[in-house]
Parts: C-alpha cells; sequence; structure tokens
C-alpha cells in the first residue's frame, strides 16, 4: 500500500470519528497539529509520513477518556493497510504524547515523537489555546473564572474537581513554552505564550474593574 494511500484512509476514518467532538478535539485540531508537526519536520527532520499518522491519531486514545489503551489507533492502522512497523512505531509515539501533569514522564525518545508533541502544545496555546479552553470548559459547566477557586498544578489529572478555564492556564497552558522539545517550537511558542500573559493580564484588570 503506498504511502499516501494510507494517509488518506486514516485521514477519513479520524476525521469521521472526531466529527462530533466537544473536548477540544475537533477534526480541525487534528488538522492543525499536523500542519504545525510538518512544518516544524520541515527544520529539524524526521520521517514526514510517521510524524503525519501520528499526528492524525494523536488524539484517538486519549487518557481522558474510555478509549485510553483500547488498541483504536493499532486497528485505524491496520484498517488502512500500514505495516507492523509503522503500526507499532506510530502506537508509541501518541501513547506518550499527552500532558499529564508536572510529575508525569512524558519524554519522547524519537524526533517525530518529540515534533508531534511540540505541535500538539503549540495548538494548545496562544489565540487557539485560550478559545479551546474556553470552549472546554463550557462544555465542562465550569465558571470561567473564581478567585475562591485556586489552580492547583498537582490535580490536573483529577478531571472531575471544580476548577475554573482560568486556572487551567496557569496548570498547564503557562508550563508548555518551557516544556518544548525542538528549536523551532521553542521560538514559535514564544509568541503565543506572551499573547496569553497578555491576555490575563487584561481579563484581571477588566474583572477589577479597571
Ligand atoms: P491535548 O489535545 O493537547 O492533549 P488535552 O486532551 O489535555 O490536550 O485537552 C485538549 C484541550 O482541551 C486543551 O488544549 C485545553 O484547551 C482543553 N482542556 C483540557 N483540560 C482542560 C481543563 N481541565 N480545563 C479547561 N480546558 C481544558
Ligand atoms: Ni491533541
Amino acid at each position: 500500500m503506498p504511502n499516501n494511500e494510507i494517509l488518506k484512509r486514516v485521514e477519513e476514518i479520524v476525521k469521521k470519528q472526531c466529527e462530533n467532538d466537544s473536548t477540544g478535539h475537533d477534526w480541525t485540531h487534528v488538522d492543525r497539529v499536523r500542519k504545525i508537526a510538518l512544518l516544524i519536520a520541515k527544520k529539524e527532520g524526521g520521517d514526514p509520513f510517521i510524524i503525519e499518522l501520528a499526528a492524525l491519531l494523536h488524539d484517538v486514545e486519549d487518557w481522558k477518556t474510555k478509549d485510553a489503551g483500547s488498541g483504536k489507533a493499532a486497528k485505524i492502522l491496520e484498517q488502512a493497510g500500514a505495516d507492523k512497523d509503522v503500526t507499532n512505531y506510530v502506537v508509541r509515539i501518541i501513547s506518550k504524547i499527552s500532558f499529564k501533569g508536572i510529575d508525569n514522564d512524558d519524554k519522547m525518545g524519537t524526533i517525530e515523537g518529540k515534533i508531534v508533541q511540540d505541535a500538539d502544545r503549540l495548538d494548545a496555546i496562544g489565540a487557539i489555546g485560550i478559545v479551546r479552553t474556553c470552549y472546554y470548559s463550557a462544555n465542562r459547566g465550569r465558571r470561567f473564572y473564581d478567585p475562591a477557586m485556586k489552580p492547583d498544578v498537582k490535580k490536573v489529572k483529577d478531571i472531575n474537581r471544580k476548577t475554573t478555564a482560568i486556572n487551567h492556564f496557569y496548570e498547564k497552558l503557562l508550563l508548555l513554552r518551557d516544556r518544548m522539545n525542538t528549536e523551532t517550537a521553542k521560538k514559535m511558542a514564544e509568541k503565543r505564550h506572551l499573547f496569553m500573559e497578555a491576555f490575563l493580564k487584561q481579563f484581571k484588570e477588566e474583572w477589577d474593574g479597571k
């Protein structure tokens, strides 16, 4: 099976699966992660075929959902005609990709993994990151801000606790700039990070009636 045919099939399956997503993992997120990852790869290297497959599949087994560890990604790759080596390589990458809090080992061993992880994290910050966070929080019925609820970086994995959209910036989003793997992503993250800081500053000022 030619690589571009495998990619086309995987894209079709993933697109269909995330059509009605309300958790911030919609198709447009997947598509942006793919674009950013391929852009980073142009400067940093890595196998573009593996990178594109891992980007397309990176959220199908999200740790926060029942799909975690379900073998869904491997099944999709098999269905699309990928061989065993490619499947194993991609599955290894996506099992490590997610940010599960500051104490979790999420180090990537391969350049392809580093790049896709960076791309996923870049899409979690900046203007798009702000919108995704508000969207996710609203869907979970959370307040956008409550000064009485303090951020707690140790509780990121407790997804059912009471928290706010603004807390998520302090528990995850503002930490991502310094957790980028590649130099290219570090540069891209800087602009997005500064934008979030400016947003939070203005938000607090308006909250205080200034
Ligand atoms: P990723 O796709 O980067 O692995 P997640 O699966 O953790 O990220 O979450 C997807 C997006 O949903 C995040 O980028 C963020 O915008 C939003 N999100 C996740 N967890 C929370 C949370 N506890 N509060 C607010 N937004 C969240
Ligand atoms: Ni993602």
